[in-house]
């Protein structure tokens, strides 16, 4: 069967993976590759059993595989074989030399960019998927410009906005799709290459345009715009819990306001996941570069927030525990960054769950889909920690749980019995404001949520 185009993803990750099952999906008559360097999660994306969790992905994945989409690890017969080439390698934040612990780290797109130079024999459209520091396509398009042979490149920035844990209903129906390209006549044909791509499935007036460099910022600026909701609501959970105010009863006032809106106003232990810290850390450079320094203090402050917001919560934990955790066996209920997924990166629980071992806890982990990777998290550091599937179960004998991931299976647990299992007095510390804390003290627990006062037996 011929394709009407072929379609190649360098990256086979969190974005790379759904991304190219929901285009192969929607347009049949298109053939998608995906390649990796990483053989392991090549076979995974090839077996029963996908390398990430996602609500909904392995029926879709199921539909398409081998029909027109194929994972595989040959890079270079990829570019060679395919014009229209996605780039959605990771960009954690760098960790040594000029930048670190701020800015991206693009040796892994600097290496996919000498790569796609190296393996072409026929021009390509190169879409940045990943997202990257301001003008990162920039530098590719001047690395990509360099052959001799006439063989040229087209560089489009493509921010992808999905969440995780919705990833699929993001992509089948996003707010907006956006194509960053060059002005020229070269940048406008491949932007709209791009554009008949998601016209497939996605409304035309969603498909916004704009310059390259307009459409990297923008995927910076989303990001930060929505950390900084939940920091600025994490903020004032922290008045709230002085002030005796509750935090739902404001943030359902203020979210009323239809300039504000009610979305992410949730009040919680803090945001975790691959790309707010580092996007906002990726801003704050950016701005310090061009010597806006009140600018960096102001965006950087989101951070700073977020992080007071996890080390408050080992304070509550702390003060409510007769100031001492040692030796004392805490349950952490969920792992994972957030709901529906199984991805830990920048999660508050690896923070939460290193303070509590310094503070010589013990430790009882449970996530539904994370323990995987909370064993990678966690492994080295110092400390007794355990990991058990089943909430109940993991509770049992503790001396408190936290809840840290708002997992639609801790709202229905048999509470009468957890509370019976554990050393008493049985705490609850409610990192995510999902349980219904009154019933929960009449029962019995001390229970603490996040910007509410706490409900304690004395
Ligand atoms: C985010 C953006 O939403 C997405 O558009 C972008 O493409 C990638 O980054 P993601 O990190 O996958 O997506 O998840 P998101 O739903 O944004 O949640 C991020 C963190 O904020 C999670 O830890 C979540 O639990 C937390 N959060 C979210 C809150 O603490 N309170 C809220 O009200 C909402
Ligand atoms: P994201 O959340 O942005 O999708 P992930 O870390 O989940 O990030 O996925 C990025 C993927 O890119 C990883 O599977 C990694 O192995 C892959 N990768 C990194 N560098 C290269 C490269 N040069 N060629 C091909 N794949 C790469």
């Amino acid at each position: 069967m011929t394709f009407e185009k072929n379609i190649l993803c360098i990256g086979a990750g969190y974005v790379g993976g759904p991304t190219m099952a929901m285009i192969a999906h929607k347009c049949p008559h298109y053939r998608v590759t995906v390649v990796d360097v990483n053989p392991e999660r090549i076979a995974a994306w090839n077996s029963a059993q996908l390398p990430i969790f996602e609500p909904g992905l392995d029926a879709v994945v199921g539909k398409v595989r081998g029909r027109n989409l194929f994972f595989s690890t040959d890079i270079e017969a990829g570019i060679r074989d395919n014009d229209i080439i996605f780039v959605s390698v990771n960009t954690p934040t760098k960790s040594f030399g000029l930048g670190a612990g701020m800015t991206a780290d693009l040796q892994y797109w600097e290496k996919t960019a000498r790569q796609i130079l190296a393996f072409s024999h026929s021009p390509k459209i190169v879409i940045e998927k990943s997202t990257l520091p301001v003008k990162t396509a920039l530098a590719m398009e001047r690395i990509l410009n360099c052959r001799e042979d006439g063989i040229c490149f087209d560089v489009l920035s493509n921010p992808e906005f999905l969440a995780e844990g919705s990833a699929l209903s993001d992509l089948e129906e996003p707010d907006r799709i956006l194509i960053g390209s060059r002005e020229t006549d070269r940048g406008l044909r491949a932007r709209a290459t791009l554009a008949d791509i998601y016209a497939n499935w996605v409304p035309r007036e969603r498909i916004i345009t704009s310059n390259i460099w307009s459409s990297e910022l923008s995927k910076l600026v989303s990001n930060a715009f929505l950390a900084q909701r939940i920091s600025s609501i994490n903020a004032i959970s922290a008045l709230c819990e002085k002030a005796e105010a509750d935090i739902t009863e404001v943030a359902r006032a203020v979210g009323m306001d239809s300039r504000i809106g009610p979305k992410f106003l949730n009040a919680s232990v803090g945001f975790g996941g691959s790309c707010f810290k580092k996007d906002i850390l990726n801003l704050v450079y950016l701005c310090r570069h061009y010597g806006l320094d009140e600018v960096a203090a102001y965006w950087e402050s989101v951070v700073t927030i977020n992080r007071f917001q996890q080390e408050r919560f080992i304070e509550t934990m702390l003060g409510a525990m007769f100031n001492t955790l040692a030796g004392k066996k805490i349950c952490l209920w969920g792992f994972a960054f957030k709901a529906n997924t199984g991805d830990t990166r920048e999660s508050p629980a690896i923070f939460i769950a290193r303070r509590l071992l310094e503070e010589q806890a013990e430790l009882v982990v449970s996530d539904p889909k994370a323990l995987l990777n909370a064993r990678a998290d966690l492994a080295g550091v110092d400390g007794s920690v355990r990991y058990v599937e089943d909430a109940t179960l993991a509770a049992e004998g503790c001396h408190a749980v936290a809840l840290l991931t708002e997992w639609d299976c801790y709202r229905h647990l048999d509470f009468e019995r957890i509370f019976g299992s554990m050393v008493q007095p049985a705490f609850l510390f409610d990192g995510r404001n999902i349980l219904d804390h009154g019933r929960l003290y009449e029962m019995g627990f001390n229970v603490y949520p996040v910007g509410k006062p706490p409900l304690v037996h004395f």
